[in-house]
């Protein structure tokens, strides 16, 4: 009897040890983007961008030996869906960190509910201000919409030698409002004018008569703050009303979908965005290589912001040597020189805003490309 008892003691001291490592092996890690609404190229790509890094991260042995684990939800492009996801990640499936979402609006609907869990969020992609604003946990991997707008606003004054524009924006984004008013007041400090400010919404279809208004004041260029799912449709209608203007735009324009929708109307236009993926450096080619190997497209900005949150996280972690909520987020805030494909963080602001780069290009409609034109340092 003594001898059993004395067995059985020995298993479940044997399987505790054995169980116990297990659950804190992993390192749980949410993630929610649109995989199937109307900005769905942008969930898509972030998520075969986080992959690729996850999978780089545990084939080389994970972080402090603790594999990456995801868990992958679709907000559909709601708001409302990005709040209730964000919940659900947190309280069923208690992950140590999310990542997400592209759009500013869903993000700013999201993070609330990190921050009062004491999660930490990291935006690969949202760039309007008040993103990080909502509190202490929430990052975002990308450079913001003062910096963004700043940079073509002066790209168009200096380069373009634009001095009157026309600005389209989609009143349902924050974005779309946050670039638009970042560009308006750096265009004007430079001492050019906005001559005429008209707005859409989202999923809208028919932009004829507010690009007629436009029109009349005869604008230089017209800045297009919004999303490649309207922007093409815009370009297209624009064109057709024979204005051939250069069309102006932001990270927004970018993915595979816009060429589709947008045609040979996008001819003579230029964006700011956070990767090119001509751009030569070995890293970057590095980079675009193994993520055409697997997803047999080129990977956009969305992929490669996604592919350095990861990493950015994983950094993180590994300086913090725990998954606890308050010791990540203060490794991420203390992230300093951190390389990645989208150029180097060299540190975060006061608000968790990296200071890095961006990149002008210029859309070439023969080849279906974003054509890398100059770099805008922070
Ligand atoms: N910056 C956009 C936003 O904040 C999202 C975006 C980033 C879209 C990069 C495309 C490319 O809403």
């Amino acid at each position: 009897m003594k001898k059993l008892i004395f067995l059985l003691i020995l298993i479940s001291l044997f399987s505790a040890i054995t169980v116990v490592p297990q659950t804190t092996e992993t390192i749980r890690v949410g993630v929610f983007f649109d995989m199937t609404g109307a900005t769905s190229s942008f969930g898509i790509a972030s998520t075969n961008g986080i992959k690729l890094a996850v999978n780089e991260i545990n084939d080389s042995g994970g972080i402090n030996g603790k594999r990456l684990k995801i868990y992958l939800e679709d907000d559909e492009g709601r708001p409302e869906n990005a709040r209730t996801v964000v919940q659900k990640l947190i309280n069923e499936n208690k992950v140590h960190a999310i990542l997400g979402e592209v759009s500013s609006t869903n993000s700013l609907a999201a993070a609330p509910v990190a921050q009062e869990a004491k999660i930490p969020m990291i935006s690969p992609a949202s760039t309007n201000m008040k993103v990080t604003e909502v509190g202490d946990y929430i990052f975002r991997t990308c450079f913001h919409d003062p910096f963004q707008g700043e940079a073509m606003a002066k790209f168009a004054f200096y380069q373009l030698k634009a001095r009157r524009i026309a600005i389209f924006r989609d009143v349902t984004s924050d974005y779309s409002k946050g670039l638009s008013e970042n560009f308006t007041s750096t265009f004007r400090k430079l001492g050019g004018k906005i001559v005429a400010t008209e707005t859409y919404a989202y999923r809208d279809q028919d932009f004829n008569s507010q690009l007629v208004k436009m029109r009349r004041q005869t604008p230089d260029a017209l800045y297009i703050p919004g999303y490649y799912s309207e922007v093409g449709v815009i370009a297209k209608q624009a064109r057709k009303l024979k204005m051939s203007i250069p069309l102006l735009g932001g990270d927004g324009w970018d993915s595979p979908e816009l060429w589709k929708l947008g045609g040979n109307a996008l001819n003579n236009t230029y964006i700011t965005n956070h990767f090119a993926v001509d751009n030569q450096a070995a890293e970057v080619q590095n980079f675009v290589k193994k993520y055409e190997a697997k997803f047999k497209v080129k990977p956009d900005s969305l992929a490669a912001l996604a592919y350095d949150s990861v990493y950015f996280l994983a950094d993180a972690v590994r300086r913090a040597k725990s998954t606890d909520g308050d010791l990540i987020r203060n490794a991420l805030a203390q992230t300093r020189n951190f390389s990645g494909v989208t150029g180097k963080i060299l540190r975060l602001d006061e608000n968790r805003n990296p200071v890095k780069p961006a990149v002008i290009q210029k859309l070439n409609t023969k080849t279906s490309d974003f054509v890398y034109q100059t770099t805008i340092e922070p």
